[in-house]
This record gives structure tokens, sequence and C-alpha cells, in this order.
């Protein structure tokens, strides 16, 4: 609660000075904004205090705990199971949700799962599933529980009741350039991952230039931090660190996407895309107790797959949500884009890298994603990437298909793409899709595992 005594000018100087502020000075902070009791610009400057002299674990913890406790903290506790779900810091053609949370459900691992939506360059979960005819993210706490309750799994969107702190502030954040800052990214994270009534977490850190932290050093201190406040919240967090130094699988869009994912889900898909979603749905197997180590639960991720279970928990959820199974099951229905085009090389050579938030940006400009808060995301756009690093190229062949609506972005756009591949005489070093694991007992490397 803001006391009469509270002088928010203090505390900006305080931070602004280098120093520390107590738990309770946080807690005030934050209630006397998210009651608008702060002008925008003394948080402004609040934030752009912390930004440059950083947070300590404390303040970042009491950040944390002031953002979750802003709005309701959900209580999943009379639901038997151990609840897990799965955050990842945002990347291009990351479709792994929508595989592993009917896996883990499937395996008796209760997921309540609440999704974002695009943020840049980077796709959302919550866009995705919307693609699909009648699907529904929308839903009262009663109708959240009830569906966890039935189906071991929920897939909702984040509501105006979760975190609403965050929300301003991120909003002001996005404004102020005090978006990348480890100790207010990883408070905004896990405040709202706290608030959906988990009882542990499994994090995907994603690093290289289709992430929003480009260097690997900072994704592992941002890992480390997400770890350490889930840990400090009482919940079991594990983080992995995996690559964004290409798309992820083949589809980048958000029809694209569901539909790998229902090729994932019936035993295809692409090597890298499962290998980070089985490692995941592994994890977050085993934290929930149904298997003794990651790999353990890794291996009954891919038996979910083979003997169909995460297929039909994932046709169960679409209906059980609204969504027409149809398309589910007959995905070739699904009416295409109006415009289709492959774009090819112009020359030979082995892919040696792709700049993987241009992918991204031409997904978005096609119609994936949004330029404003306000636009709305075509279904149908996007991007079937078919060469990725180490594939050797000759002049001529296809590299990506344009799926758009938009005819006059495609000219543009297929420069960018082109632009985007580096194209080398000799072959490239594999990518080495997971490098670190990162738990309560530090970072580990990951045992190289290259596509
Ligand atoms: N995602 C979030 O939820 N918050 C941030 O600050 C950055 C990415």
């Amino acid at each position: 609660m803001a006391s009469s005594s509270f002088n928010v000018v203090s505390l900006i100087r305080k931070k602004r000075d280098g120093n520390s502020l107590t738990e309770s000075e946080i807690e005030q902070l934050i209630d006397a904004y998210t009651k608008d009791l702060i002008p925008d610009y003394q948080m402004s400057a609040f934030l752009m205090a912390a930004f440059l002299n950083g947070m300590n674990a404390g303040e970042t913890a009491a950040l944390t705990n002031s953002m979750l406790n802003s709005g309701i903290v959900v209580d999943l506790s009379h639901i038997d199971g151990i609840k897990v779900d799965k955050h990842s810091t945002g990347g291009v053609g990351d479709k792994t949700s929508l595989i592993l949370a009917p896996i883990v459900a499937a395996c008796g691992v209760p997921v309540p799962m609440i999704s974002g939506r695009g943020l840049g360059h980077s796709g959302g979960t919550l866009d995705k599933l919307q693609s699909i005819p009648g699907f529904r993210v929308d839903m009262k706490l009663s109708r959240y529980k009830e569906i966890i309750e039935k189906h071991n799994l929920v897939l909702a969107g984040q509501t105006e009741e979760i975190a609403p702190a965050d929300k301003r502030l991120y909003a002001l954040r996005d404004v102020t350039a005090t978006v990348e800052a480890i100790p207010l990214i990883a408070s905004s994270i896990m405040s709202k991952k706290l608030a959906e009534g988990i009882d542990a977490l499994v994090l995907d850190i994603k690093f290289g230039s289709g992430a929003f932290m480009k260097d690997q050093n900072d994704a592992i201190r941002l890992a480390e931090t997400l770890v350490q406040i889930g840990e400090q919240f009482g919940k079991q967090t594990v983080g992995w660190l995996t690559s964004m130094e290409q798309p992820l699988g083949n589809a980048v869009g958000n029809w694209l996407e569901v539909k790998e994912s229902i090729e994932c889900l019936r035993g295809g898909g692409a090597e890298d895309l499962l290998e980070v979603t089985h490692l995941l749905a592994g994890t977050m197997i085993w934290l929930g107790g149904k298997a003794g180590t990651a790999e353990e639960g890794t291996e009954l991720s891919r038996q979910a797959i083979s003997n169909g279970t995460a297929f039909q928990k994932w046709l169960d959820i679409v209906e059980e949500q609204g969504g027409d199974s149809s398309v589910i099951l007959n995905p070739e229905t699904y009416p295409d884009a109006k415009f289709i085009e492959n774009i090819t090389s112009g020359q030979d050579g082995y892919v040696s890298g792709i700049d993987t938030y241009s992918i991204g940006m031409a997904a978005l400009e096609l119609g994936a994603g949004r330029k404003t808060k306000e636009e709305t995301t075509d279904p149908q756009a996007g991007l079937l990437i078919h060469r990725k690093t180490g594939d050797y190229l000759k002049k001529g062949e296809t590299i990506v298909t344009l799926y758009t609506n938009k005819k006059e972005e495609i000219p543009e756009i297929t420069e960018n793409i082109r632009q985007a591949y580096t194209l080398t005489e000799s072959s490239p070093d594999p990518i080495d899709v997971i490098t670190h694991r990162v738990d309560k007992e530090g970072v580990h490397e990951y045992r190289p595992k290259s596509l």
C-alpha cells in the first residue's frame, strides 16, 4: 500500500545514485503506479535508473512479487498433479508450445498455458491458435479451471486480471527504451507465469539473430535470473538455452505453423523442431513427476506421438475450445493465401547463415505479425523455409515459399529474403540447437547435438 510518507522522488533518486531499494519501497512504487497515483514521467525516470544501474536479486524478486500480486493469482491446488508450463523468450518459427502442450497433458501432467500475442518479429502462440477457425482463447477463470480439470490442458490468452502492473509497465518500457534490461525482462515474464497456477516451469531462452537476446552470454544471464526467481517463489524451474540462428522447423506464420505442428503430432516434422520440442516436453514430464529424469521424459514424449495419444489430446482440446477439428484432421482443406511465390537462389553455394530477424520481419510484412498493437494478423500469411544452414543450393532452386494476401509486398520481401541468406563456397560449421541447461545448481553445457 502506498503510505502517506511515500516519496517517489526520493526512490527515483536512490535508484539513480546506484543504491538498492527495499522490498517495501518497490511494493509501494508498483502499487501506487497501478492505482494511477504516480504519473508515467516519474515511472519512466525510475525505469531508466533501474535500466542503467541494474537491480539486485532481492529487488528483482520484490518487483516480480509486486507485479504478480497486482492482479489475480490463479489457484489450481484442487487439481491433482504437479502443474507445469513452458515459456519461451520468443523466436521465429517457434511452434513448440502447440506440440508439447498436448504431449505433456497426454503423459498425465496438467498444463495450464497462458500465452501471448506475437511481439515484433517473433510469433505468438495466441495468434497461431486463433488461426484455427472457431478456437477461443478468451475465457472466464471458471471456464479456464473447468477445461484443465477435464483435459489436463488449457490454452488461454492473457487477461486483464493477470499481472496488470506488468501490462502497464511493459507498454511504458516499450516507448522509453527500457525493455532490454535483464531484471525488468525477468520480472515481467515471471510475474505472468507465476500467476497461472503452476507448480513448476520450463523455460526456453533463445539467443541468436532471431531472438531478443542476440548474445549467448546475455541469454545465460537472463536464464539464471529467471530460474532464480522461479525457485525463490517455490516453483522448480529449469531453463534450456536454444539457438535462434535460424528459424525453428520449416514454417513461419500462424496457420502454416499450426499445420507443421499437426505434422509433428502425427509422427513427422523437422529434426531441429522435434529435438527442442521433445527436450522441453521431457523436462516438463519429469518436473510433473511422471518420469525419473528429463531424458526419460523425452522418451515418453516421443512415445506419446507414436502411440497417438498426443494427437488425440490435441483434437480434444481444439474441440473443447470451440475450434474446427476437421481442419486439424484434414489440414489440406484450409484455404491457402491468394498469392504463393517461390523465391529461388541466384547462385550456387552452401547456406552458411540466415538472418533470422529478417525472416521474422518478412513474415510480419506478409501479414503474419503486427506493426501496431491494433492490427490483426492474417492467419494464412507466412513463409515455408526449404533450405537451412549447411544445405547446398544450386542456382534456381527454391529457398523459401511466400504465402500472402498482399501482392504489393512481394517484390521487396523477395529481395529481403534473398539478402537474409548468406551463401559460401565451403560448408559452414553445424549449428548447436541446444547449448546449455540452467537450473538451481547452475549453468551446465548440454551434450552438443548439431543439426
Ligand atoms: N516478454 C515479456 O513478457 N516481458 C518482457 O519484458 C520481455 C519479453
